[in-house]
């Protein structure tokens, strides 16, 4: 049987997770691959003395890209620092790219699949969305003689765990996102799953593969769950609801919408039983309806099992490489998603009769101490907003996800 002889950029959670992967379950893996799959170089700047791999550590980049018999290079390291510039420098010399790194292709995207594109290689990123979670693969490949028109969901583990442990358990937010950190599903730095950009990144992928074109996330309006309170997920439960930090893409007309904000979401919806780190993301193709993809959004195992199904893939393809495709980004087809209407959640200290004379036919939740809460009837974000000015100061502002 022939080798394939790899090299993993970054020993942290997902890095080392795969070469523990490519170890147990080797045999399943060399049968799937057609050829076994070695690890020959691990890249990180630290000591692991005591690793049972101890011997394949180089602390040098160039001992990997000057490496010919090293033709695949897993991209673990994270961020678009050095991680940009080895990735080009792998795919430049001919050397398939896999990685779990969203931040880096939802940022270069286009640029790196055109280069992998020119020298006839593979940049593969099935881990870099839902961890664990088979979606990229069905998108482009199951659900290929569809035309997207909708992806909405949930992409973000690590506040998918806090808001479930805040709603169920009382947790304060602290002390969840210490927890969802020591249980490795965080970011380095947690603002980014915290401040919604995670998940950002991740729908700024599906979108561009959905829709052809590179999203770029800068133009994504993006709201994390920092302004979600021990209070509003009582108020939502009371008016039937669970609190979920919700990514959304549509085509609307001849533009596309995408953006990220924590939305309620009905106990009838399917999403709102997805709770802890479990994601789980709907995509909606005008031949086969909605398809509802779940599982681990986060975590070494889960995350390292979609890296190897890539390095399978590259294994399987080497004569006639897999690749993806989108366009350049352009803002023009970008719509802007305040015009969209939706039913809004509204916390405030107001009192019940300001809030109906302003707003109409609302539902209220059960008031809690001063601050009451409700739901209003379809509006667009510019509209309850022209209401709230008018002198209802909202603590909390969310939308609720539509019957689907
Ligand atoms: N921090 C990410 C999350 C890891 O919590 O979803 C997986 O991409």
């Amino acid at each position: 049987m022939n080798h394939m002889k790899v090299a993993v950029l970054g020993f942290g959670v997902v890095g080392s997770g795969t070469v523990e992967v490519l170890d147990k379950n080797s045999d399943k893996i060399s049968n799937n691959a057609g050829q076994d799959i070695q690890v020959k170089r691990i890249l990180d700047i630290r000591e692991f003395p005591n690793s049972i791999y101890k011997d394949l550590f180089a602390k040098d980049f160039e001992e990997i890209i000057n490496d010919n018999e090293i033709s695949l290079v897993v991209e673990t390291i994270g961020g678009i620092g050095i991680a940009y510039e080895y990735t080009r420098r792998c795919l430049e010399s001919g050397k398939s790219v896999v990685t779990s790194n969203k931040e880096l292709v939802a940022t270069h995207g286009y640029e790196l699949l055109k280069l992998a594109e020119e020298k006839g290689v593979s940049y593969l990123f099935e881990a870099s969305v839902g961890g664990g979670i088979p979606i990229i693969r069905p998108m482009t490949q199951c659900v290929a003689a569809n035309q997207i028109t909708e992806i909405y969901g949930i992409l973000n583990g690590t506040t998918n765990y806090i808001l479930t442990e805040m709603g169920k358990n009382g947790v304060d937010f602290s002390l969840a996102l210490e927890d969802a950190q020591k249980k490795g599903y965080a970011e380095a730095d947690p603002t980014a799953d915290i401040d919604g950009h995670d998940a950002c990144r991740k729908i700024c992928i599906l979108s561009s593969l959905a829709f052809g074109r590179q999203v770029n996330w800068e133009s994504v309006p993006t709201e994390g769950i920092s302004t979600v309170t021990i209070n509003d997920l009582r108020f939502a439960d009371d008016l039937g609801c669970k609190i979920k930090l919700l990514v959304r893409a549509r085509i609307v007309g001849d533009k596309i919408s995408v953006y990220v904000a924590p939305h309620l979401v009905s106990h009838e919806n399917l999403l709102s039983g997805i709770d802890g780190v479990m994601n789980g993301v709907v995509i909606r193709g005008n031949m086969v309806g909605d398809l509802l993809f779940y599982g681990a959004g986060a975590g070494k195992m889960p995350t390292a099992s979609a890296i190897v199904a890539d390095i399978i893939d590259v294994a399987k393809h080497e004569n006639s490489p897999k690749q993806h495709k989108w366009e350049k980004g352009d803002t023009g087809n970008m719509t802007d998603s305040t015009q969209l209407e939706s039913a809004w959640y509204i916390r405030t200290d107001a009192d019940r009769r300001t809030i109906a004379n302003e707003f109409g036919e609302v539902i209220f939740a059960q008031e809690l101490g001063s601050q009451t809460a409700f739901k209003t009837v379809n509006m667009s974000g510019r509209k309850v907003r022209d209401i709230l000015g008018r002198g209802i100061p909202a603590l909390s502002l969310f939308r609720v996800l539509g019957d689907y």
